[in-house]
């Protein structure tokens, strides 16, 4: 699994073009696309920015001495990140490691956005994997009501090494919402932001340009 991840990582930092300004996803796969764009820093001298989604990308591209900046600062020309499930028309759900908010507002801002992924990503429609909503600390009780009236089975997710909730970067908490079979995403993602308390669900919808799938039989481009 993890080489899949690496080689669509990988592939993917060979798309960037000397002084892009690059989103940074989040993830175990953005991980080795961060990697490799680092290695071509280093090695061949390209002049990049990251713009990271999360704390987790902020520390690696500094690892990497990848300069980072801001949207206030740049716009992003390439954007690169990872997904939980992906359909057929490159809708995705993504926010398994509750960094959905930033980076959609960073894929959506981006000029080309690629998704990285390993083969088990891809589904014939959203929602086997529980969908993450980034909502106010304050509005568990009525953003659970709401979601219930929908039809979705809600967790708060809860945090490993640290009692209680998963706090996102932003400071909020995540709820991990059961829908079953997700057969009209772009309506729901709507509806979803709509809830007053929600901060950003994790469906992305009608931004993807590219997809890039590290399988068993080598890379493919979608
Ligand atoms: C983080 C995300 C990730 O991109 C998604 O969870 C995929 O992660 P991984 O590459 O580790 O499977 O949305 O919020």
């Amino acid at each position: 699994m993890s080489q899949m991840k690496k080689d669509c990582g990988y592939a993917a930092a060979e798309l960037v073009k000397d002084g892009q300004i690059l989103g940074l996803g989040t993830g175990s796969t953005t991980h080795y696309f961060i990697e490799k764009v680092g290695m071509r820093v280093r090695d061949e001298g390209i002049e990049v920015m990251g713009i990271p989604t999360s704390y987790q990308s902020f520390l690696l591209a500094k690892k990497w001495n990848i300069p980072v900046t801001t949207l206030d600062e740049h716009e992003v020309d390439l954007a690169v990140d990872g997904a939980d499930e992906i359909d057929p028309n490159f809708n995705l759900i993504k926010g398994g490691g509750a960094a959905h908010t930033l980076e959609k507002i960073v894929d959506y801002s981006a000029k080309e956005l690629v998704i990285i992924a390993d083969e088990s990503k891809l589904v014939d429609v959203l929602g086997a994997f529980p969908l993450p909503v980034e909502i106010i600390p304050e509005s568990v009780s009525p953003v659970t009501k709401a979601l219930e009236d929908m039809g979705g089975k809600v967790e708060i997710r809860m945090g490993q090494f640290k009692d209680g909730p998963v706090i996102t970067d932003n400071g909020n908490f995540v709820l991990d919402v059961a829908f079953g079979k997700i057969e009209n995403p772009i309506h729901m993602e709507k509806d979803l932001n709509a809830i007053p308390g929600v901060v950003e669900n994790g469906l992305f919808t009608e931004m993807v340009d590219k997809v890039i799938i590290g399988s068993k039989d080598g890379v493919k481009y979608l």
